[in-house]
């Protein structure tokens, strides 16, 4: 068993044993995540360089958690696609946020575990986030692989971490990163194609 995998069951156990429980994310959940950034974050979360690679989009297929205690939402963690500028397939880790009053009680790390051992069975490669490099490197997170990335935003490149699922992922990885465009609906795509098929209006053919 890995390392990750291992330290993924202890987190579990410890969940149980701490009465906590993480679960995939519903859309009834939507009002108290948010409720719970704010508190976590403020008015200046919209903000952060991060969020313009979220803005508007969905987080990676079944990459977002959520911890319960009681039946109330005292933590979140979310997953998204994103891609560098080399077409290196990657995700970025946040926000993670635990309620105040329960800090300090293995959540935040329970999150961690769960979205990291999940986003490699999912056959994720790599994940980045911006953070704080003190807290993230008990998960495996530097600025190692980061030195020739680029956010789309102010940032701090200390603080652009990223951490390989699978080994060497991210060599020769460089340049912007980029969220991963979603799928049109298909009444556009097939407006696309109608668009396409002929010169566009006002256009020289
Ligand atoms: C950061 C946060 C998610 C941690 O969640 P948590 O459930 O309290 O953390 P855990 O109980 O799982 O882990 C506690 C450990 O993390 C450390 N820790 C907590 N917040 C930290 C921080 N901001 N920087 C460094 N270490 C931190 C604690 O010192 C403790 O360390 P130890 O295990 O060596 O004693 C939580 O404090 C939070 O929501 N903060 C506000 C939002 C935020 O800053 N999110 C992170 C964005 S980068």
């Amino acid at each position: 068993m890995s390392f990750l995998a291992r330290t993924t069951r202890r987190s579990e156990d410890r969940n149980q044993l701490a009465g906590h429980e993480i679960r995939q994310e519903r859309r009834s959940d939507m009002a108290a995540r948010e409720r719970l950034l704010d508190a976590a974050f403020g008015a200046g979360r919209f903000a952060k360089t991060s969020e313009r690679l979220r803005e508007g989009r969905k987080p990676a297929l079944g990459l977002a958690f959520v911890a319960l205690r009681s039946w109330r939402l005292v933590g979140t963690l979310r997953l998204w696609p994103v891609t560098t500028a080399t077409g290196h397939l990657c995700l970025l880790l946040g926000p993670l946020a635990v309620a105040t009053d329960f800090r300090n009680r293995g959540i935040g790390v329970a999150l961690m575990w769960q979205a990291l051992h999940r986003a490699r069975a999912l056959g994720h490669r790599a994940v980045l986030l911006v953070g704080d490099p003190v807290y993230y490197s008990r998960f495996g997170f530097s600025a190692e692989n980061t030195g020739a990335l680029r956010m789309p935003g102010p940032y701090e490149p200390e603080r652009l971490l990223a951490c390989e699922l699978v080994p060497e992922a991210l060599k020769g990885a460089c340049g912007m990163i980029a969220a991963t465009r979603p799928r049109p609906p298909r009444l556009s795509r097939l407006k696309n194609r109608v668009a396409c098929s002929g010169p566009a209006i006002g256009q020289p053919a």
